[in-house]
């Protein structure tokens, strides 16, 4: 059964912690259980886009299509998804990305605060059954114009000592969306990454799942580095290996996802 399409930010102010690997391995889990997914990338660094084997190609990234809505020009948007050997979409960033806060401010006929929401609203974006937000790490007015647009965010936790600083700052921004510009988003789940079962890394992990239960995945994902970055070079040809203890946690992210979105 076709679901309305769901709205997913990926994000923290946290560096490091694992938006982008989310992001590109929960897509290609959604993938695999035959959903429609599309990946924006929301940060000038372009660290999804050359994961999802983008090269520069002239058309258009999330910068034009968001100066454009602004500007009220027209956008072929077919022209700005591209498609990935494993069956997800995605459209690219670019450096143009770093200050369009200045050009969203800009956006005086309609109201900043929903620039991307508008650009989202196109009805091919109604194709997919999923829409993923790769943001970047910083909590400025792109990244609340991907939180007014979603309706579910999804927090990486890397275990280190600043964690919970994070997830807070994080938490604070999700309640003061919903007291502002969008009531119905929905902290979908706070991710564990890079579990290492280390006397530290374990305690902290079950202080954080005992804090935020409700909140917490059920799924976490260990710490692997290789894996980490053979999944991020299989995006362009095939999926990540299911069978390996990252596939294995990605897919049970994936199936987790989708238990809570279409219960
Ligand atoms: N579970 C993991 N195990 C090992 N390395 C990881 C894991 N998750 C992320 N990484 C690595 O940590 C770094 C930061 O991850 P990334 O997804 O780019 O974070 P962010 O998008 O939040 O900045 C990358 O080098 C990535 O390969
Ligand atoms: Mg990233």
């Amino acid at each position: 059964m076709a679901i309305k399409t769901k709205i997913i930010s990926i994000c923290s102010e946290k560096g490091g912690v694992g938006k982008t690997t989310t992001t590109i391995n929960l897509a290609g889990g959604l993938a695999k259980r035959g959903k429609e997914v599309l990946i924006l990338d929301l940060d000038q660094q372009q660290n999804a886009s050359h994961a999802l084997g983008y090269v520069k190609d002239g058309r258009p990234t999330t910068a034009e299509l968001i100066y454009n809505t602004v500007a009220g020009i027209p956008i072929d948007y077919a022209e700005a998804i591209r498609t990935c050997g494993n069956g997800v979409d995605y459209i690219p960033s670019s450096p143009m990305l770093t200050n369009i806060t200045g050009t969203i401010a800009n956006d005086t006929e309609n109201d900043s605060n929903f620039v991307l929401r508008r650009l989202l609203f196109n009805e091919v974006f109604a194709e997919y059954d999923y829409i993923l937000l790769d943001c970047r790490t910083i909590l400025d007015l792109l990244i609340s114009n991907a939180l007014n647009a979603s309706d579910y965010v999804i927090i990486p936790v890397d275990l280190g000592i600043y964690a919970y600083n994070g997830l807070d700052k994080m938490l604070d921004k999700v309640a003061s969306i919903n007291n502002t510009t969008n009531r119905s988003l929905r902290v979908l789940g706070v991710l564990l990454n890079k579990l290492q079962l280390t006397n530290v890394k374990t305690s902290l992990a079950e202080s954080i799942r005992s804090e935020y239960s409700e909140l917490t995945f059920k799924a976490s994902i260990p710490y692997c580095p290789a894996q980490t970055e053979l999944a991020v070079l299989n995006q362009t040809s095939s999926v990540f290996d299911e069978r390996s203890s990252l596939g294995t946690a990605f897919m049970n992210l994936t199936d987790e996802v989708i238990s809570i979105v279409e219960e």
